[in-house]
């Protein structure tokens, strides 16, 4: 193992309040209180209102005399203005909490309004790292899915439509009063859903665990979710029902969040980006096509860990070399998305191979996620990459 904790000094940021469990839902309205809420701002999508999520929550806040409104203006990838409208209606309403109800995209956008309630102007006026001068009104994010870790990071992602770019705030204010983990609603979630965005939390945690800034808190969160997604993935894409792989899913997803929230993404995330943003490819999808192309690379910088990786994952390492046990990481990823029906492969979603220039380009502008990766990469190994993996 590449050990090199101590020569480092750690900062690791831990939410205040996470509440696991199956039916959890039904304690939103006691949170509610406890922080100080009476009258909520629910901010969703409408996928989440069809699928009937939002039920169990109207009830608990119900019963708990709490007044809310329902915000479901929520986009993929949101918009800056979906946020600075959430944050208009919840002024309008009169609304005291902000209760994010979703994937990521949802929770991001409950974290802008909490921001905007107490900082002037737009959700753009605050992009990049501690720009946000006041905490907001008090937030509670709820995932429906078991992938993002958004509740539990404090970072919001959204896009500039202006300028056609992504952008994020970066503050602890972008933190989460309490998160509440109920896997009973992701049981709705198809499996190509469950697929996605449950590589991007086992993309989460191999990042973070070969990361040059892990450290001893980021790793035992990570290892702990990298083996937790090996074993329940495939039972819960299986079995979309299967609560037991569902609460599993879910609890992995919140480790691999807080891991990343201190440890950093890579080259995986940065390569997975343009695919994103030219092909309006789900987050989850285009990590998963850049794992395995991106660890290969990245083995000789971490062996010791990749091997660990393989082990976690339920290979047996036992009388192999480092860099051979290490490799195997690589087949068990390869493995886990062959069970699950992903192709990592990008000619197979239908991009022409004379779009690489355009990937390469893409790739290069988010070269901030190149440091903390454990190999160096320039542009020729972006390219050699992009190669592999088309
Ligand atoms: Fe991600």
């Amino acid at each position: 193992m590449n050990e090199n904790h101590q020569s480092k000094t750690h900062v690791f940021y831990s939410p205040t309040k996470i509440i696991v469990g199956l039916n959890s839902a039904c304690e939103v309205a006691q949170q509610v209180k406890q922080f100080g809420g009476s009258r909520a701002l629910i901010v969703t999508d409408p996928g989440v209102v069809d699928a009937d999520l939002i039920a169990p929550i109207a009830s608990s806040l119900g019963s708990g005399d709490i007044a809310y409104v329902v915000y479901k203006g929520v986009e993929p990838e949101p918009p800056s203005r979906v946020i600075d409208q959430g944050a208009e209606i919840f002024k309008a309403e009169g609304c005291d909490l902000v209760l994010g109800v979703g994937g990521g995209s949802s929770m991001d956008v409950a974290k802008g309004i909490s921001i905007l309630s107490a900082n002037k102007g737009k959700i753009l006026d605050y992009c990049g790292v501690d720009q946000v001068p006041r905490k907001g009104a008090p937030m509670i994010l709820m995932p429906t899915t078991a992938g993002t870790g958004s509740e539990v990071t404090r970072v919001l992602i959204l896009t500039d439509e202006a300028q056609n770019t992504k952008n994020v705030v970066f503050t602890p204010y972008a933190l989460a009063n309490a998160a509440i983990i109920d896997p009973a609603l992701s049981l709705s979630m198809p499996p190509t859903v469950t697929a996605d965005t449950g590589m991007d939390a086992m993309v989460h945690a191999i990042e973070t665990y070969v990361s040059m800034n892990a450290t001893v808190f980021s790793d035992i969160l990570a290892e702990r979710a990298i083996r937790l997604i090996a074993d329940y993935l495939p039972v819960a894409w299986a079995k979309g029902s299967n609560t037991d792989a569902r609460y599993h899913m879910s609890l992995a997803a919140t480790l691999a969040g807080m891991a990343f929230g201190s440890g950093g993404l890579g080259a995986v995330h940065a390569l997975a980006y343009p695919l994103g943003t030219e092909y309006h490819m789900a987050h989850g999808r285009t990590n998963a096509i850049m794992l395995p192309h991106v660890m290969r690379y990245n083995i000789p910088g971490s062996p010791g860990r990749y091997a660990r990786i393989a082990e976690l994952m339920g290979k047996d390492i036992e009388g192999y070399a480092t860099l051979e046990a290490a490799e195997l990481a690589v087949d068990a990823i390869l493995e886990l998305l062959e069970t699950i029906q992903v192709s990592c492969q990008v000619q197979d979603y239908g991009i022409p191979e004379s779009d690489l220039p355009k990937l390469v380009a893409g790739g290069i502008k988010q070269a901030r996620l190149f440091v903390p990766n454990p190999r160096d990469l320039d542009e020729e190994d972006v390219a050699s990459i992009y190669r592999d993996a088309y």
